[in-house]
């Protein structure tokens, strides 16, 4: 039998956490054949809530968990890890300015990133939910030098499959038969939040260049990327909570993708370090179109990138450029 692979959930007893650790102990994360353990991080005040969620992963007798343990600990939680999801951050309060919210999330994610940089496994892969999500990956990041960078990445696969989902059905209300798994090559730019760009410039509906095939830019520009980047606050205008079942479902994908690789001919989005491609400066934790093979990410290379999408990149970009000037200032990197 193969050796269980070791996972640590932080925020585990959250909403996202409840969603995610049945479908990892039942394979989704890694693959149907690949034994998981799982380590827990909470807060000590939600330990208790986690244990609840323990005992009932238990009584699902899932065959290939091999064990579960529970922290409030992180050095102890990310001991030998090799896939950590950091899913726990402090979420925006009312009256909240971004520099405390920041200064907040900084102290979760520091702690974090030299837990893993004293404990983790050679291979750990590191993915960032909890948000701010590519900034708390950048604190995390520089706090973990021994690790290296490319093994931090952040969130934007949610991202990704709100706008596959919303292209499909655009197409299919002009009556073509079209599912998700016919796009190809969907891309979000930036930075998770609703300065995203989502970009079908250079995705693919059945073979043929999705903005052709819509060839509708009022939807574009009015209807998709809004669409899009503000789907998060229209989950928690409808359900009275924010988005945790797609949430999950996306961090698997994430992780599934990175450990198995993007299918050819077509690529995923992950917020990555930048190597300074595409304009993005060096080191922003920043979404890409990439590929992955054998548990590695590359950003694609070579893609025409027009006045309209530049414009929409710069933006978010920037704006990770001044999350990384207002974390810098208060010395959290
Ligand atoms: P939640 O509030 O239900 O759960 C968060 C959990 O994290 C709580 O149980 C809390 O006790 C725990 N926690 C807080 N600090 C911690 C620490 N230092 N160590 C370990 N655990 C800690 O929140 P939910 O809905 O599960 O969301 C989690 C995060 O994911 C939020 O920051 C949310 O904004 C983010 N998110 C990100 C998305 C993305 O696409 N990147 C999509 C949806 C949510």
């Amino acid at each position: 039998t193969r050796t269980p692979v070791t996972v640590t959930v932080t925020g585990a007893a959250g909403q996202i956490g409840y969603a995610l650790l049945f479908r990892i102990a039942s394979g989704h994360l890694l693959g149907a054949d690949v034994p998981v353990r799982l380590r827990l991080l909470e807060i000590p005040q939600a330990v208790k809530a986690a244990e609840g969620t323990a005992m009932e992963l238990d009584d699902c007798a899932f065959p290939l968990l091999s064990g579960i343990d529970i922290f409030d600990d992180a050095t102890k939680a990310f001991d030998g890890v090799n896939v950590a999801l950091l899913v726990g951050a402090r979420p925006r309060t009312k009256g909240m300015e971004r520099g405390d919210l920041l200064e907040a999330n900084g102290g979760i994610f520091k702690p974090q990133g030299e837990a893993i940089n004293a404990g983790a496994a050679d291979d750990v892969k590191v993915l960032v939910v909890g948000n701010p999500a590519n900034t708390n990956a950048l604190i995390a990041q520089s706090h973990a030098p021994d690790v290296p960078a490319e093994r931090f990445t952040a969130m934007t696969r949610l991202d990704h499959n709100r706008a596959l989902a919303q292209l499909a059905k655009k197409v299919r209300g002009t009556g073509a038969r079209v599912s998700v798994a016919d796009i190809k090559k969907m891309t979000i730019w930036g930075n998770h939040s609703a300065t995203q760009y989502p970009d079908i410039f250079h995705a693919e509906i059945a073979g043929k260049n999705a903005a052709e095939t819509v060839n509708d830019q009022n939807w574009l520009e009015n209807d998709f990327i809004p669409t899009v980047a503000k789907r998060g606050a229209a989950i928690i205008e409808a359900r009275g909570a924010s988005s945790a079942a797609s949430a999950a479902s996306a961090a698997l994908n994430h992780v599934h993708t990175w450990v198995n690789g993007t299918a050819d001919g077509d690529w995923t989005s992950m917020a990555v370090v930048s190597d300074g491609s595409y304009g993005v400066p060096e080191g922003l934790i920043s979404s890409f179109p990439v590929t992955t093979k054998d548990g590695r990410w590359e950003i694609v290379q070579g893609l025409d990138i027009d006045d309209f999408s530049r414009a929409r990149i710069d933006a978010s970009v920037n704006e990770l450029s001044e999350e990384r000037d207002a974390v810098r200032k208060l010395g959290l990197i």
